[in-house]
């Protein structure tokens, strides 16, 4: 194999073929996944849809080493992942994979800081790489002004922001998100896809896939992906999704940074005005 293609090969993301996944309960089976077939790019954002049990967890489990399939291949950097035993599934969750949860993501005795580095806690690097990398992650998420801050001192949004810096944090090719959004008010829930674009922007080799019901989501994917019956239903790259959908939303980390600003000297702004308020009504 030339040197060139040795490179390409390497720079390849995740190849899926032929998955099948059956659950056994008893005398009842459930086929989850029925031949799913299906590339997802270095660099690329993208979201997988489909309805209320068609799959979509299964499949994040199955990429993401946390479950092996029935039968078929996933394959990352030339290697089988649903071969591996389970040592190397350990060693590959742990250096290859993020993965975000719907909710319960954070541990509650720990600030932001300390939730996104403690995933660095369990390798080698020195305090020094640490604190640098807590601080780079919490500025690509727009929380650079909240590492001190108890999980249940952030908002929903913002505990969200915290769990994919930490999903991060060991430097993972692969960010993994079931349902990322799925408990949050709009305005979240656009913070949260600005953060996943800026993902992408500030480090764009990786490979993020985001599963979900909400199509609201579809408006920052670069590929889209509909799963019926345990399958590709089919999938659409960024042209065929503004030409389908209209969706033409332009995500500008900037922004979310600018807005956040904002929002903290507008809550200054509203306390002094408040204050000045109570002042007021108690001198009449
Ligand atoms: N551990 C399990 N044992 C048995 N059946 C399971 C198991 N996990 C999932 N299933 C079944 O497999 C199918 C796919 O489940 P999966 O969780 O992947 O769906 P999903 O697309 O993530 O759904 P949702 O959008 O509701 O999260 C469902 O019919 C589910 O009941
Ligand atoms: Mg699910």
């Amino acid at each position: 194999m030339g040197e060139n293609h040795m490179q390409k090969e390497k720079l390849r993301g995740i190849v899926i073929d032929d998955l099948f996944k059956i659950y056994k309960r008893g005398k009842i089976e459930v086929v989850a996944l029925r031949g799913l077939t299906c590339e997802f790019d270095r660099g690329n954002l993208s979201v997988i849809m489909g309805p209320s049990g068609c799959g979509k967890t299964t499949l994040l489990n199955l990429i993401g080493g946390l479950d092996i399939p029935s039968s078929g291949r996933i394959i990352f950097e030339n290697e089988n992942v649903s071969g591996k035993s389970e040592k190397e599934l350990e060693i590959y969750r742990k250096t290859k994979v993020g993965y975000v949860f719907q909710f319960m993501n954070l541990i509650p005795e720990l600030n932001a800081a300390e939730n996104v580095g403690l995933p660095l806690l369990l390798t080698n690097v020195s305090k020094r790489e640490r604190e640098n990398r807590i601080n780079e992650l919490l500025n690509v998420v727009g929380l650079f002004n909240r590492e001190k801050h108890m999980p249940d001192e952030l908002s929903g949004g913002e505990q969200q922001r915290v769990a994919i810096a930490a999903a991060l944090a060991h430097n993972p090719d692969i960010l993994l998100c079931d349902e990322p959004t799925g408990e949050l008010d709009t305005e979240s829930k656009y913070h949260i896809m600005d953060v996943l674009r800026n993902v992408l922007k500030k480090y764009p080799q990786k490979i993020v896939l985001v599963v979900t019901h909400d199509s609201d989501l579809r408006k920052i994917a670069d590929k889209l992906y509909f799963i019926k019956d345990g399958e590709i239903s089919f999938e659409l790259n960024r042209e065929e999704i503004i030409e389908k959908y209209g969706d033409s939303v332009e995500f500008n980390a900037e922004e979310t940074i600018a807005s956040e600003r904002f929002f903290k000297d507008y809550k200054e702004l509203e306390y002094l005005i408040r204050d000045k308020l109570e002042k007021f009504a108690k001198e009449k």
